[in-house]
C-alpha cells in the first residue's frame, strides 16, 4: 500500500520553487493515487522554530500556508493536511530515533552548515561556532526522520535540496529496525522534474524564502504586474540570442528551465525550447516567461485569495482539526508497535 507523505514550513507563502518542486507534484500524486493509498501533507511548524521567530507571524504564516496548499489543489477530503505540532507522536518518535542516531552522521549534513554560513567541510567546529549551533537546528534531519517515519510512507515528494535529509531518514528507519525487528519503512525519495529552481537575482543559489531580496523569487500569491516587474530584472546577461547553457548562462537558463516546467510538459528539452526563442531578445523573451508565469499562477493566486478572505473564519481550525485526527490515528498505529519493539 503506497503511503506519501511530505511536508513544508511555514515561512511565507510559498514560491515557485516549492510549486515546480514540491506542491505540483504533491497535487499529481493526490489526483492520481489509487483510492486505497493514502497520502499525508504536513505544515512543520516545529521544523520553523529551529530559527528565531516571532510568534504572532509564525501564526499568520501557517494559515497562509494552509490556504496556499488548498490554492494550489490539495482537497483536504481526499488528502490528510495538518499541522506537525498537532500530532505529538512526530516528536515523540524524533526523541526513540534520537537515541541511535549518529552524531558523526548529522554532522556532515549540510543544512545547519548553511543556516550558520559556514562552509560545507568545516570539521572540527571551532568553539564560536558550536556556541551558535542550536541542538535543534542541527537535530534538524532526525525530526524530518521521524515526520516521516511515524507514517511509515512509502513515498516521499521532495526537492533536491532534501534529499539528503531522505537518507538520513532510511538510515534511521534500518537502525530502528536492525535492533528492534522490522516496524519502520525506509521511504523512498521522489525528485520532481523541477528539482531546483534558482533563484532569480543569483542564479548559482537555489530560489528560497530565506534571501533577503524579495525579487529573488516569485511567489504563488504575486500579482500580474509583480511576477512582470521581477522577471524584468531577473540577472540574465548581455549575449544576444537565447542559448541554453546552465554553466555559461545561469540566469537566461533558469528562465528557460522555469517556461521547460511551466509548458514544455517533457515533450521537449530545453536546449529545443530555447531554440524557439533564439531570436527574440532578452526583453522579449522574459516577457513570455512573465505570461507562462502569470498564466499558471493566475487561478491559484485566485483562489489562494478567496481561501484567505474567506468569511467562514473556521476554515483552518475545521480543517487542522479534521487533518490532525486523521494524522494521529496514522502515527498513533506505528507508535504502538515502536513503544511495544523498543520497551516502553
Ligand atoms: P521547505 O519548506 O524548505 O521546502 C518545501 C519543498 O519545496 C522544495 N523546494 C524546492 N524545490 C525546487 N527548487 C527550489 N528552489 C526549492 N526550494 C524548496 C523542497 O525540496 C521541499 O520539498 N525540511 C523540509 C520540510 C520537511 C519535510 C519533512 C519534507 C520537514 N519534514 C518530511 C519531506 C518529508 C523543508 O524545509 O522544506
Amino acid at each position: 500500500r503506497q503511503v506519501v507523505f511530505s511536508g513544508i514550513q511555514p515561512t511565507g507563502v510559498p514560491h515557485l520553487g516549492n510549486y515546480l518542486g514540491a506542491l505540483r507534484q504533491w497535487v499529481k500524486l493526490q489526483d492520481e493515487a489509487a483510492p486505497e493509498s493514502t497520502l499525508l501533507y504536513s505544515v512543520v511548524d516545529l521544523h520553523a522554530i529551529t530559527v528565531a521567530q516571532d510568534p504572532a507571524r509564525l501564526r499568520q504564516w501557517r494559515k497562509e500556508m494552509f490556504a496556499s496548499l488548498i490554492a494550489v489543489g490539495l482537497d483536504p477530503k481526499r488528502s490528510i493536511i495538518f499541522c506537525q505540532s498537532a500530532v505529538p507522536a512526530h516528536s515523540e518518535l524524533m526523541w526513540i530515533l534520537s537515541c541511535t542516531a549518529s552524531i558523526g552522521y548529522l554532522s556532515r549534513m549540510t543544512q545547519w552548515k548553511s543556516k550558520l554560513a559556514l562552509p560545507d567541510n568545516v570539521s572540527p567546529l571551532d568553539e564560536s561556532s558550536k556556541a551558535k549551533l542550536r541542538l535543534g537546528l542541527f537535530s534538524y534531519p532526525v525530526l524530518q526522520a521521524a515526520d516521516v517515519l511515524v507514517h511509515r510512507a512509502t513515498h516521499v515528494p521532495v526537492g533536491e535540496d532534501q534529499s539528503q535529509h531522505l537518507e538520513f531518514a532510511r538510515n534511521c528507519a534500518n537502525a530502528f529496525n536492525h535492533t528492534s525487528g522490522k516496524i519502520l519503512v525506509p521511504p523512498e525519495t521522489i525528485l520532481s522534474p523541477a528539482k531546483r529552481v534558482m533563484s532569480l537575482t543569483q542564479p548559482q543559489l537555489k530560489m528560497s524564502k530565506s534571501h533577503k531580496n524579495p525579487k529573488s523569487r516569485i511567489l504563488i500569491s504575486d500579482s500580474r504586474d509583480e511576477i512582470t516587474k521581477k522577471i524584468k530584472s531577473a540577472l540574465t546577461d548581455s549575449i544576444s540570442s537565447i542559448t541554453y547553457d546552465p554553466q555559461q548562462r545561469p540566469g537566461v537558463s533558469n528562465l528557460i528551465e522555469i517556461l521547460y516546467h511551466l509548458d514544455a510538459a517533457e515533450v521537449r528539452s530545453c536546449h529545443e525550447l530555447a531554440h524557439d526563442y533564439k531570436d527574440l531578445s532578452m526583453r522579449a523573451f522574459k516577457e513570455k516567461v512573465a505570461d507562462s508565469i502569470d498564466e499558471r499562477l493566475s487561478s491559484i493566486r485566485d483562489k489562494y485569495e478567496s481561501v484567505m478572505h474567506d468569511a467562514n473564519t473556521h476554515w483552518l481550525s475545521d480543517m487542522n482539526e479534521e487533518g490532525s485526527r486523521r494524522a494521529r490515528a496514522s502515527a498513533d498505529a506505528t507508535m504502538a508497535l515502536v513503544r511495544e519493539a523498543v520497551g516502553l
